[in-house]
């Protein structure tokens, strides 16, 4: 019989990193499965910074995974029984029972993927997705100044590629390691980069700025924007990092200087994916922008230790668990 090993959310993390006894590894039976049900072995799960807010209760907040089970997280697998007339052995599908190697659930669970889209089945993870739809949310004008912060991250690195590919005339990120400039610029054709733990630069006016991060960040670019600017608030990595919230002081600059903010979520906006699957594979494929991506070897054992790492700002793109 094949078994599967699971991670199970047994107490909350009190403070920002789990510790042990938190999460248990629970080894089960993989059932076969029934009438509309399919088994799905897992090859990769996303980790992101979400991980962490969803497993905590924040300022009030539900915590969004329950105890006593895996949590969900978004992964792919490849179909290995089915009982679903939709699904074959050998699909490569898209679902959120991550946190375990075999899934067992009703075919609904499971999206069908195209295996020739991308260039790797990881692909299909990427945050690229979270970056176009942000960037929809507001007009960006050819020759715009662009600023994106956690430029090297999931989401920033392929937001400021986007802001290049569809014209911006300067592309900056905000980064937290001079390796991190180098990869920005030198790998995803950014203009400039900066490490915010250098301070913030004088950056000469911005009329764009997506904010992945949230918090003092978010103050600052508030500061450097151009008149009538336009902010995408898209996440607020400080916060769920820390715990913290954080007040911005100088919400009065964006009345005066008429500025937009404009949050957003992507799955509010489903009707744009389809879209986003032909425009991005074309320019994957065409090599105009680089899908980054850093891949964890060894399974379930190393989800935490990534957790932890990603944290702590070791990884570029995409950070991505091989089961
Ligand atoms: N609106 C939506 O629909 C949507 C969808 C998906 C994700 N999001 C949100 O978007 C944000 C970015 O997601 P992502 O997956 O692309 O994450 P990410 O940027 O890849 O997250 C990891 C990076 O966060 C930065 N970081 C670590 N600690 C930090 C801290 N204390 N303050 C500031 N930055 C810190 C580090 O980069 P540096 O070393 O450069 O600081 C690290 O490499 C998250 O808040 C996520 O929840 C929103």
């Amino acid at each position: 019989m094949t078994t599967s090993r699971e991670l199970h959310l047994i107490t909350r993390p009190p403070g920002t990193l789990p510790v042990p006894g938190e999460l248990a590894m629970v080894e089960v039976p993989v059932r076969a499965p029934g009438p509309g049900e399919a088994v799905v072995r897992n090859l990769f799960m996303a980790i992101d910074p979400g991980l962490l807010l969803r497993m905590r209760s924040i300022e009030g907040e539900e915590p969004e995974f329950d105890l006593g089970g895996p949590p969900w997280g978004h992964a792919i697998g490849e179909v290995v029984e089915s009982a679903a007339p939709g699904l074959r052995p050998g699909d490569l599908v898209l679902h959120r029972l991550a946190w375990r190697e075999y899934a067992v659930a009703d075919a609904e669970q499971f999206q069908v993927l195209d295996r020739d889209l991308y260039p790797s089945v990881s692909n299909h993870l990427s945050s690229a997705v979270v970056a176009y739809v942000g960037l929809h949310q507001i007009e960006l004008r050819p020759g715009d100044t662009v600023l994106v912060s956690s430029a090297a991250g999931a989401v920033g690195s392929m937001a400021g590629q986007f802001a290049r590919v569809w014209g911006a005339g300067r592309v900056i990120g905000s980064v937290g390691s001079p390796e991190k400039v180098e990869f920005v610029t030198k790998t995803l054709g950014f203009d400039e980069a900066f490490d915010y733990h250098d301070g913030w630069p004088d950056l000469g006016g911005i009329d764009v700025y997506y904010d992945t991060v949230g918090s003092w960040q978010l103050e600052a670019a508030i500061g450097a924007m151009n008149p009538h600017g336009r902010i995408v608030l898209c996440g607020g990595t400080e916060q769920q990092h820390t715990g913290q919230a954080y007040g911005i002081r100088n919400m009065q600059l964006a009345i005066e200087k008429r500025l937009t903010l404009q949050g957003f979520t992507t799955d509010d906006h489903l009707d744009l994916f389809p879209r986003f699957d032909r425009e991005f594979s074309a320019l994957v494929a065409n090599g105009d922008v680089v899908l980054a991506e850093t891949i964890v070897e060894g399974g379930l054992d190393q989800l935490i230790p990534a957790v932890q790492a990603q944290l702590e700002g070791a990884y570029l793109g995409k950070v991505l668990l091989r089961f």
